[in-house]
This record gives C-alpha cells, sequence and structure tokens, in this order.
C-alpha cells in the first residue's frame, strides 16, 4: 500500500496566467494499494458524492498511465481518497488528484520514472502545467513549455508569506472559465502583465513583498472572469483595505486569494464578508504556503 499526500495550489498569482503557482496546505490523501482483482474506490471528505468510483476516476486514470509507461500490471487496485481540497473552485483540486495517482502508482512500481516523467504525464492528463506543477513539486513554481518540453523552476517562498482565501458555494469549472477569454489581446495589455509577472517573480525571490500589490495586477484573465465571479472587485479592494499584500484570482476562480504576512484571519473574514454583501456565500481559509509537494506518508 502506498499513501501519498498532495498540496492544494494556486494558479496564476495575477498576472502569471498558465505560467505560475504555488502549493498551499490544504490536502488531499491518495492511497493505493494492489489487489489480486478488481477496482475498488472508496472516497471520504469533499466530492464524495460527484467523484466516480469507477474508471473513469481521475485518480485511477492518472495511475495507469504510470503503469503502462512503466511496463507495469498490477492485477486489481484499491483506491481509497481522503479530499479536503474544494472540488471546481481553482483551487487545484484535480490537479491534486492526477498528482496523487500519478505519485502513488510510480511508488507501486518501484520508482521507475523521474519526476520529470510524471509531471510530462500529469500536465499532458490536466491541460495546463499551472497547478500540477507546484502539486508535484511544492513551494511556488514557475514554468514555459517549449513544444512537447517543459521547463521549471521552484521558488522557496519567503517564510513570512501567508495566504487568506474567500471560496464561494458555487462551482466554476476551468472549461467554461476558459471560454470566456478573448482570441486576441491588446499590446498594452501584454506588456502590462508581462511588466508583473517580472516584478512578482522578482519579488517572491527577494522576499520583498511590499511589491506585490502591483505586481499582483491582471489583464489578461480576470477582467473577463468577472462576470462569472459576483462581487470579485469588491473582495479585492475589501482584501486590500484590510491589508492584503496583494490580491487575485485563484486559478480559474471562482475562489479568490490573498497574500499577507500578518492578519490574515481578518482578511479572510472581511473576502468572505465582501462577497456576503453581493449575494454570495464564501468558506474562508486561512492558509499556509507549503514547501512540499506530494510526499509519501510512511504507515508506523
Ligand atoms: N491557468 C488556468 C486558467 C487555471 O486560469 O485558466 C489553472 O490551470
Amino acid at each position: 500500500m502506498v499513501r501519498v499526500q498532495v498540496p492544494a495550489s494556486t494558479a496564476n498569482l495575477g498576472p502569471g496566467f498558465d505560467c505560475l503557482g504555488m502549493a498551499l496546505n490544504l490536502y488531499n490523501i491518495v492511497e493505493i494499494t494492489e489487489t489480486p482483482a478488481g477496482l475498488d474506490i472508496e472516497i471520504t471528505g469533499l466530492g464524495n458524492d460527484s467523484i466516480p468510483r469507477n474508471k473513469a476516476n481521475i485518480v485511477y486514470k492518472s495511475a495507469m498511465h504510470v503503469f503502462n509507461k512503466a511496463g507495469y500490471n498490477p492485477p486489481g487496485l484499491k483506491i481509497k481518497l481522503n479530499n479536503n481540497i474544494p472540488v471546481s473552485r481553482g483551487l487545484g483540486s484535480s490537479a491534486s488528484a492526477i498528482v496523487g495517482g500519478v505519485v502513488a502508482a510510480n511508488k507501486i512500481c518501484g520508482n521507475i520514472l523521474s519526476t520529470y516523467q510524471l509531471l510530462e504525464i500529469a500536465v499532458k492528463i490536466e491541460g495546463h502545467p499551472d497547478n500540477v506543477t507546484p502539486a508535484l513539486l511544492g513551494g511556488i513554481t514557475v514554468h514555459a513549455r517549449f513544444q512537447e518540453d517543459i521547463h521549471y523552476l521552484k521558488i522557496i517562498p519567503p517564510a513570512e508569506l501567508k495566504a487568506a482565501a474567500a471560496i464561494p458555494d458555487f462551482h466554476l469549472s476551468t472549461k467554461s472559465a476558459r471560454k470566456a477569454l478573448p482570441g486576441r489581446l491588446d499590446f498594452a495589455d501584454a506588456v502590462f502583465n508581462v511588466e508583473r509577472t517580472a516584478l512578482l517573480v522578482a519579488a517572491l525571490q527577494k522576499g520583498e513583498l511590499q511589491h506585490l500589490e502591483l505586481a499582483m495586477e491582471d489583464r489578461l484573465h480576470q477582467q473577463y472572469r468577472e462576470s462569472m465571479i459576483p462581487g470579485m472587485k469588491k473582495v479585492f479592494a475589501a482584501a486590500k483595505l484590510a491589508g492584503a499584500r496583494g490580491v487575485a484570482v485563484s486559478g480559474a476562480g471562482p475562489t479568490l486569494i490573498a497574500l499577507a504576512d500578518k492578519n490574515q484571519k481578518y482578511i479572510a473574514g472581511e473576502m468572505q464578508k465582501a462577497f456576503q454583501q453581493c449575494g454570495i456565500q464564501a468558506d474562508l481559509a486561512v492558509l499556509e504556503l507549503s514547501p512540499d509537494g506530494a510526499r509519501e506518508l510512511k504507515t508506523i
């Protein structure tokens, strides 16, 4: 039996559309055991009423990709999932399921595949690397794709960097949130994001959080998704007023995430209140960054 813990993640961090991600200390646990025959899937926690318990299950499908690539043929599998990451809320729940499946399967077949091969498989399944990479590696990740290759680097986050999130009580699929994006962009908007992404990476690397307010601004995706996240601008304003260093849509939304070095609980509460004033119920989450990505939990 192999048991793997995989962090939630927040993608984009404002301007870093499809290229930045950060692991958060909210975890799903994926446990896979080889059995003599068949497939048995047990799910506890979030999504247990909606996640398939058959061969359509994403953890199963991801594990099978690894087994096939490694030439390993388990006669049967028992998969146990304990989910704490809200589903379809922009916190990387599907990336965490995929990463959990590939990492656990690789451990079962004797770590035949490298971390890079696992990343390649996971990105192919998920479609974008920005949740998969931090879920696998932890910390803050930066990546770029060149044809089939993924170039990536991990930044160890400044110790004082924390997060506060407001998680609305509705689902928003990445697929539908991507449909809201335009086919073409204004040159000035592209420059706006290049400037801010560069500033953000340098500020996170150096721990200079005073730059985050400017560095987390975006003009590539958030404005086009605003109509799908009622209250977005009011929640942004409330977070900043409460002391957030920067605030953004988490991934494709609908969760909104603030980065801060203090008063996270207060900031999350103010974000929750602002959502409420716009008629949206939201859970608040006070989060830390997760320096570790997917890792095996050894049973004692
Ligand atoms: N970067 C993606 C998007 C979300 O904003 O559509 C995570 O893959």
